[in-house]
């Protein structure tokens, strides 16, 4: 099953965002101003220091969170418009999502995982079942379908994380330092995968990530300093070394 996509630009456009939080008497601005465009399919990362507005701007994103004020423009919807009804379908069908940890429900398995959101969305046995054996395929998890998520490596769980988030096959994927626990091989092997769905299903895949490493294969970086936009980095054919030099390079310069 491949959900009908309407037709729309496959674009992201974030314009001035902000979103405060209140903390007792105190007030945190964590976006303050963000932009950010992407106009093409491909696999981008956001990169800035903690605490610069990285997390809050993925969840607005993500419709996981409303803004305070500013536009919010993803495949043609104002999410920063939409009532709460339709925020709950874009959450869980236009756009997919992926955490650092805790993406997967203890009690079920990979399977169960996968196919969740087809359950909520109350989708026949016969859909369920082919469309998160072939995820699950796809994602080099075939023997694993029974296991429990503390049956799996956290390379494996992350890779289930992604076949959920793609049940709906969203054209979008935000995900949040996915490989923020895992080992050196266990992330290239992710990242790979993420390059691999931006190239061969023509997504947009934006990644947070603090890892030069995984943004030197993404095609743009978008560099996040005090919940500002403080730059773009053209990423292809940089080496890790090269992009961490210049991105340390333009967030002190701003
Ligand atoms: N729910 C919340 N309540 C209050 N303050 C918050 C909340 N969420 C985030 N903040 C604050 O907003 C700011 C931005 O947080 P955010 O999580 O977006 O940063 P980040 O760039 O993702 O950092 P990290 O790299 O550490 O994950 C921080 O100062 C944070 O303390
Ligand atoms: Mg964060």
């Amino acid at each position: 099953m491949a959900e009908d996509h309407p037709q729309h630009e496959l674009a992201i456009r974030v314009g001035s965002l902000h979103k405060s939080y209140r903390l007792g008497d105190r007030r945190v601005d964590a976006l303050n101003g963000m932009d950010l465009e992407i106009t093409e399919p491909g696999f981008y990362a956001v990169m800035g220091a903690s605490g610069s507005g990285k997390s809050t701007l993925l969840h607005l994103l993500a419709g996981l969170d409303k803004a305070d004020r500013g536009t919010l423009e993803v495949l043609g919807i104002r999410v920063d418009e939409l009532p709460e009804h339709e925020l709950t379908r874009y959450r869980r069908h236009t756009v997919g999502v992926m955490f650092q940890r805790f993406n997967l429900l203890p009690t079920l398995t990979a399977y169960e995982n996968v196919v969740l959101p087809g359950v909520l969305d109350k989708r026949p046995p016969a859909e369920l079942r082919e469309r998160g054996m072939g995820l699950l395929e796809e994602m080099g998890l075939a023997d694993r379908s029974r296991h429990r998520p503390d049956a799996l490596s956290g390379g494996e769980q992350q890779r289930v994380a992604i076949a959920r988030a793609l049940f709906f096959a969203p054209q979008i994927l935000f995900a949040d330092e996915p490989t923020g626990n895992l080992d050196t091989l266990s992330s290239e092997r992710l990242w790979s995968t993420m390059e691999d769905l931006a190239d061969k299903r023509n997504m947009i895949v934006l990644m947070v990530t603090h890892e030069a490493e995984a943004a030197s294969r993404c095609r743009k970086v978008f560099l996040v300093k005090d919940g500002c936009s403080a730059g773009v980095i053209d990423a292809e054919d940089l080496e890790p070394s090269e992009l961490a030099a210049r991105a340390t390079a333009i967030t002190r310069s701003t």
